[in-house]
């Protein structure tokens, strides 16, 4: 069946390497995304998991060209914005309004000298969104409801709120310029566990009543099984499993997406308890000199010579069911 959806976003071997000095005249690179291909449909929630350090807000900063890739290519809405290989680096102005991000910590994403409806009205004013005084102003408060504040909020600054409410000014902040792709980062990490099913609420109502396309960054796949649609996994700057939500938790095909999905608690206690969880060797690898050929062989209980010496690629082993694993392809 051929798949009519539409891509919004996708990514073909993007990278995204930082360059380190390493002592005179030398330098080394941080390898901290390495050829991530993706796509994003629109109207969906894709989540990405890994470990901390895997390469998911770097890919996600790198996506939004708030980092300029060191490779690879970007199309957004069948342009391609991004294309190392052809020269092409688009002017990201007006795909700014499109491709927004909404932050892991909203205290420190917020100005502090500044209120909360200069804050959101910043981001109308850099794209000269309503230069009518009190079309702008109305409009600030429009964002403000719709994120469960209201008018009088606009006065404040940001540390008479809440956290659960600062991510809710960072959330407005990014509606502000009518976006039609967030890549939430984390968004929810730094609150209260209390609070945090409020935004995520919050974030799913919004997509349904814009029709809002998310790129949702989580360290923990229990966070994001519930909300997203498909999932990626990360492990030390690449993408090792990529599909559909329930095909992910369910059957998942790479040993670490197993790992990671082991470590998720059940709802039934008594399977909880009987469950085998699988332990990972070793720590994380450095990305400043990550392994031979397939990058988690250093720690994977079924690594052959074979894995030591090539990078597996991603593939598809069922329909839309991608994992990258030499394992896999006996
Ligand atoms: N601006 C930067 N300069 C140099 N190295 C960086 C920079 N940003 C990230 N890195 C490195 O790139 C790697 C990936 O970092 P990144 O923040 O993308 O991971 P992450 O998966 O988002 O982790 P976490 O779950 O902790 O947020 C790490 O080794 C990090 O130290
Ligand atoms: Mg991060």
């Amino acid at each position: 069946m051929s798949d009519t959806r539409e891509k919004l976003v996708v990514t073909e071997k993007l990278r995204k390497y930082f360059p380190v000095s390493a002592g005179f005249m030398k330098k080394n690179y941080i390898q901290a995304v390495n050829d991530v291909s993706l796509h994003i449909y629109r109207g969906e929630t894709l989540g990405l998991v890994g470990e901390s350090g895997c390469g998911k807000t770097t890919f996600g900063r790198t996506l939004l060209q708030l980092y300029t890739p060191t490779a690879g290519k970007i199309i957004y809405g069948g342009k391609t914005i991004f294309d190392s290989e052809n020269g092409i680096h688009e002017n990201m102005l007006p795909y700014r309004r499109k491709m927004q991000l909404i932050f892991q910590d909203p205290s420190a994403s917020l100005d502090p000298r500044m209120t909360v409806g200069e804050i959101v009205g910043e981001a109308l004013d850099i794209h000269k969104l309503y230069p009518n005084k009190k079309d702008r102003a109305d409009r600030i408060n429009e964002l403000l409801t719709r994120v469960g504040l209201n008018s009088e909020h606009a006065n404040r600054f940001p540390h008479e709120f809440s956290g659960g409410q600062q991510q809710r000014v960072g959330i407005a902040r990014a509606l502000a310029v009518e976006p039609e792709f967030i890549v939430c980062d984390e968004p929810i990490s730094a609150l209260d566990v209390s609070i945090q099913s409020q935004v995520v609420n919050m974030l799913e109502d919004l997509q349904e009543q814009i029709g809002l396309t998310y790129l949702f960054i989580a360290h923990d796949l229990s966070v994001v099984r519930h909300i997203s649609s498909r999932i990626g996994v990360m492990y030390l700057g690449c993408l090792v499993e990529l599909a559909e939500s329930y095909e992910l938790c369910g059957h998942p095909i790479h040993p670490y997406s197993q790992t990671l999905l082991s470590a998720v608690p059940l709802t039934d206690p008594e399977k909880n308890r009987h469950r085998q969880r699988i332990l990972l060797e070793g720590d994380i690898p450095s990305p400043l000199n990550p392994p031979s050929g397939c990058r988690f062989h250093t720690r994977c209980p079924y690594a052959t010579d074979w894995c030591k010496e090539a990078m597996p690629e991603l593939k598809e082993y069922s329909p839309g069911h991608y994992a990258a694993c030499h394992m896999l392809d006996k």
